[in-house]
């Protein structure tokens, strides 16, 4: 969906874009590689307002499908039908249409169907919905690749394998930056997905395309992906505190770039958490720059791993709590962006034992009044 009726790109014709910059954030000692991406939408017509997403379609690791090819007994050449129905090779259709990391239902059931005896065990949980827990348990960590190589010698034509696989979809990237500060480019803060799961490094299929494979390709397809529901209010006069811990400063990262553009005077406070200050305080410099510029109001940290004892955003909210809800009867706006498992409810629990404590209301109350900004638009998450 793109922002702009007169451009000629959309999600269902996306922009092959160039991918200038690609830079680590998190320092050589951080557990974590978040990076900053600038993509170029020069000549596009897209256009996007603070608070949008950008999605971005991903290649497979051709790594991967190299060994899939191999493990299946094909060359990559065979001819299949891709998602879009046309004929093209397997080795692209691995490439770019199909999930070949996670199993979907319907290569374990063929793998089932092929297998037979030697897969009993993974038979009797597919089959049995009542064991769906069980399932996902088994399936934690695995990838179509681990059970290709278990099972070695199976037959499988390419029009089958394919036929297996599930659509590989696009994935969304909150967008960290301005058009009044940056024209016609967009920023994004990406934490790169690389972990270790049965003997066997794994990739996650976006972050590591635009880390690590996009260098020399044709672009990078990209389409605007509106958020109506993240706006910043109208008034530029409008206070805003802004919760995002890790990557989920991105958007915020864009607010108060069109904040400072717009000039309003409106006050801005971030609170931002991540591991630790050395190597994990994404945008420091910029943050600290702009806390000195009086653009951010207040800045408040929270360094997860820097000490004994956890402290996260929540945590910080709750020292200043007095301070907060006065910004709240100032008619604050508040939004949250990032992890939406842990994060998003833990600061929401928080807010209404703020708004309890500080005006001395009941809990009941306290839920109504944080129901009451949302009714009225003064509460919006974006949250993965
Ligand atoms: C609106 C929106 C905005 C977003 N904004 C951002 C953003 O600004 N920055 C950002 O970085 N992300 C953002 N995301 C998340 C992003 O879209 C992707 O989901 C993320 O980058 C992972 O995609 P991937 O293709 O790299 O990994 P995938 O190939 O999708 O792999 C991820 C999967 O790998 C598995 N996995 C991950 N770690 C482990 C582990 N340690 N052990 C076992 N399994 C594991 C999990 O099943 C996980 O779901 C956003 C999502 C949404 C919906
Ligand atoms: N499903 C999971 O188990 C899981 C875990 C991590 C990340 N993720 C996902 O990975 C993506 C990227 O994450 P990210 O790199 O942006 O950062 P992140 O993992 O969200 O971490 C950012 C900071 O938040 C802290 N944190 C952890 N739990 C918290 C909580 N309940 N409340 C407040 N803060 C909390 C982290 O501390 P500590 O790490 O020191 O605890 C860290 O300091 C997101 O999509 C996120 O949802 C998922």
């Amino acid at each position: 969906m793109s922002t702009d009726p007169a451009s000629l790109y959309s999600r269902k014709n996306p922009f092959p874009a160039p991918h200038p910059v690609n830079r680590r954030l998190s320092g050589p000692s951080s557990q974590k590689e978040t990076r900053h991406h600038e993509i170029s939408l020069a000549g596009s017509g897209l256009r996007y307002e603070v608070g949008d997403s950008l999605g971005v379609f991903a290649s497979n690791d051709p790594g991967l499908v190299q060994e899939i090819l191999l493990a299946v007994g094909a060359s990559g050449e065979e001819t299949v039908t891709g998602t879009d129905g046309g004929a093209k090779s397997l080795r692209e259709a691995l490439l770019r249409d199909f999930i070949i990391t996670t199993p979907s239902k319907e290569f374990l059931a063929a793998l089932v169907a092929k297998a037979g005896d030697a897969v009993a065990d993974l038979a009797a949980l597919t089959g049995d919905a009542a064991r769906k827990k069980e399932l996902e348990a088994y399936l934690w960590g695995r990838e179509v690749i681990d059970f290709l190589l278990a099972h070695p010698g199976l037959q499988w034509s390419a029009e089958e394998f394919v036929k297996a696989l599930r659509k590989l979809q696009p994935r969304l990237y909150s967008i960290a930056s301005s058009q009044k500060a940056v024209g016609e480019a967009v920023h994004l803060t990406i934490a790169t997905v690389r972990y270790e799961t049965f003997g066997r490094n794994r990739l996650g299929v976006a972050s590591t395309f635009l880390a690590d494979r996009t260098a020399g390709g044709a672009g990078v397809p990209v389409f605007v992906h509106t958020a109506k529901h993240f706006r910043l209010p109208e008034d530029p006069a409008t206070p805003v505190i802004m919760v995002g811990p890790g990557t989920g400063v991105a958007p915020f990262r864009a607010y108060l770039q069109e904040r400072k553009a717009l000039g309003g005077g409106g006050k801005n406070w971030l609170f931002f958490g991540e591991q630790r200050r050395d190597s994990d305080f994404l945008y420091g410099a910029e943050l600290e720059a702009l806390q000195a510029e009086g653009v951010l109001t207040r800045l408040d940290l929270a360094f997860s791993r820097d000490q004994e004892q956890k402290v996260y955003v929540q945590h910080r909210m709750r020292e200043a709590s007095a301070e907060l809800y006065a910004w709240l009867e100032e008619g604050a706006h508040f939004f949250v962006c990032g992890d939406g498992e842990r994060m998003a409810k833990d600061v929401d629990a928080e807010l209404q034992a703020i708004v309890a404590r500080e005006s001395g209301c009941s809990a009941e109350a306290a839920a109504e009044y944080v129901e009451g900004m949302k009714k009225a638009k003064r509460y919006k998450k974006d949250v993965y």
